[in-house]
């Protein structure tokens, strides 16, 4: 586990080597200071040698320096290489989440993602960090001050003996008990973040169904949630604390006990056991400071655990791997003309569901220059179908061709280069309007701009605008209408000029007259591409070319509006529908 995510510290190295040398030279200073000590009490003041002490004292002071000067060079050293390290992590994370299917996405849940890339990189960022300034400096406090105690006196220092053990053991109890109640505290961060997204993102509906107190609740008991398990975890390491203190006093003690008896003897001098129970301070000190960095650590495997998950998770929608003799030597196919063919296509999101079946047995073909409209209830499978064409998800049998050759033999870019997608939801970012129109094409000139504008009858609105295209969508597009921001997608879509365009349902909130304007547009200056346009009105395609009539995930009707309107019933049914709708609203 530390080799994987170890290798993200990359660049940092160089900081992380020189960090042992500058703890060793901290540590020298630090420990000699009460060996010094010692002389000035047993040698200094029987003898009233006033030189003697200043000399010492002088000493001191300028190994206090350099300590402290090493000690600032550590954190610095530790400070830089750690953060670093946590930066390499998250873009090697944001990077693998950009080859994430959809599929992919939908097991982990966004909020899991958020946090992992958040809160577990910063608890191992975290942990890296003490443990480099920790887990280097008490293991050698550890073992010099072992050293110069036993030199001292070996007799006394028969104490650690029982002492070490007895710390041990409970340490190994504590980090026990603190590994799994971290693991359960992490999931339940997920689940508040999972609240506060979908919270956010529905925040409209939220209100307008005036929820705001059935959210808090749910916001609530996600929040109790964590905070009951996060005292459970902490609880476990103030427990320790306690403990701990009764060891090192009980340590303590003893030595003055046995010491003093000694001292008496004359066989110890007085600044001899001062220094010796100093010493042996120091040691159950780094053993504390251990333990505190392995309960850190145990936290942090948790943390640790989730980030792997993610490095680790399998592509399932992945680039077909190139045969054996190098990419260059096989061709790899182009999309040219925009030919659609389904196969056979069955479709299902969850495979373990044996009634999962979204869709059934599809078959059609489109040609370059159709319009194909899909027209179907809800949930009968229309927006699934088209997400099959990119391989936003890829089928569960069957096989989706582009000019005669399965989807998955494309490059996954050159395929989607080629498609155009206004999907049902439709997302805008930050920034200005053009900034969101040139993501289609970042090479479009102005004028190929505003004609795919024009063409999707959003250019009038955005010259009205103050600043025009320079105009800021704030939060993805917060600030403009429903409509608006389906017009801007289809002109973005456009501006790729890709070979085959897909539509799901990207009209539905613009009205009647400028929708067919739209339209008209489009047959004039598509001819020669495909373009699906999935619609819940039948009027948004009756001039299509073929329209395919899905219900329940089953092609139950292709033909032109005229064909459909004489033999199928489920057409007709809809058509008439929404006559009675529109006979109701007269
Ligand atoms: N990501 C998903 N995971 C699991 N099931 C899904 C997922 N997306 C859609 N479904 C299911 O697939 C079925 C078809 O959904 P789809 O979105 O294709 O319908 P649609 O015809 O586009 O409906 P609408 O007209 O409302 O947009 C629905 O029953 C839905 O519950
Ligand atoms: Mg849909």
């Amino acid at each position: 586990m530390i080799k994987k995510l170890g290798i993200y510290v990359g660049q940092y190295k160089k900081f992380i080597v020189i960090v042992p040398f500058v703890v060793l030279i901290d540590v020298l200073c630090e420990l000699s200071m009460p060996l010094l000590m010692s002389r000035i009490i047993d040698i200094g003041i029987p003898e009233s040698d006033i030189g003697f002490i200043t000399r010492i004292g002088l000493i001191m002071v300028g190994l206090a320096l350099v300590a402290i000067a090493g000690g600032i060079t550590n954190m610095w050293l530790t400070s830089r290489g750690s953060m670093g390290y946590g930066a390499n992590l998250r873009d090697a994370l944001f990077e693998k989440l950009q080859s994430f299917s959809f599929k992919n996405i939908d097991q982990f849940s966004t909020a899991s993602l958020v946090t992992r890339l958040t809160n577990d990189v910063n608890n191992l960022q975290q942990t890296f960090m003490m443990s480099l300034r920790i887990l280097l400096r008490a293991p050698m406090m550890l073992i010099v001050s072992f050293f110069l105690a036993y030199s001292i006196n070996a007799e006394l220092s028969i104490v650690l003996a029982v002492a070490i053990p007895v710390l041990v053991v409970f340490v190994i109890l504590i980090l026990k008990a603190a590994v799994t109640r971290f693991g359960v505290m992490q999931e339940k961060i997920d689940a508040i973040n999972r609240v506060i997204q979908e919270n956010l993102i529905g925040i409209r509906v939220v209100k307008a169904f005036v929820r705001e107190d059935f959210e808090i609740k749910k916001f609530q008991t996600a929040n109790n949630d964590f905070t009951e398990s996060a005292i459970r975890a902490i609880n476990i390491a103030i427990l320790s604390m306690p403990v701990m203190m009764f060891v090192l006093n009980g340590a303590t003690i003893a030595v003055l006990w046995l010491g003093g008896g000694m001292v008496m003897d004359g066989r110890l001098g007085t600044g001899e056991l001062i220094s010796f129970t100093s010493y042996i301070m120091q040691i159950m000190m780094s053993v504390m400071m251990i333990t505190m960095v392995m309960i850190m650590g145990a936290r942090a495997e948790a943390s640790a655990r989730r980030v792997i998950e993610v490095l680790d998770t399998e592509v399932d929608i992945a680039e077909k791997i190139a045969e054996e003799g190098g990419s260059d030597s096989i061709q790899s196919p182009r999309v040219t003309a925009g030919k659609v063919e389904f196969r056979q296509v069955s479709f299902k999101y969850n495979l373990n569901d044996p009634y999962g079946n979204i869709l059934c047995d599809v078959n059609f073909t489109a040609n370059p220059g159709d319009v194909i409209g899909i027209v179907g209830g809800t949930g009968s499978g229309k927006s699934t179908l088209i997400s099959l064409i990119p391989r936003l998800y890829d089928t569960t049998e069957g096989q989706v061709l582009v000019d005669g050759v399965d989807v998955r033999d494309y490059p996954l870019e050159s395929l989607r280069e080629a498609i155009g997608v206004v999907l049902q939801k439709n997302i805008l970012f930050t920034g200005t309007i053009k900034e969101n129109l040139l993501w289609g094409n970042e090479t479009a000139t102005q004028v190929e701009i505003e004609e795919a504008c024009r063409a999707a009858q959003i250019h009038e609105f955005i010259v009205s605008q103050p600043n025009g295209y320079e105009t800021l969508l704030e939060q993805g597009g917060v600030n403009i209408s429903g409509g608006q921001k389906q017009r801007l997608s289809i002109a973005r879509a456009m501006l790729k000029k890709p070979r085959i365009l897909i539509l799901d349902d990207s009209t539905s909130a613009v009205d009647s007259a400028t929708e067919a304007r739209i339209r008209k547009a489009f047959y004039k200056e598509l001819s020669e591409i495909t373009v699906f346009i999935i619609a819940q009105r039948i009027s948004s395609v009756r001039e299509a070319n073929k329209i395919l009539v899905l219900d329940d995930g089953q092609i139950v009707g292709m033909g032109t509006h005229k064909e459909l309107l004489q033999q199928n019933n489920v057409y007709q049914e809809i058509l008439a529908s929404q006559r009675e709708g529109v006979m109701s609203h007269a």
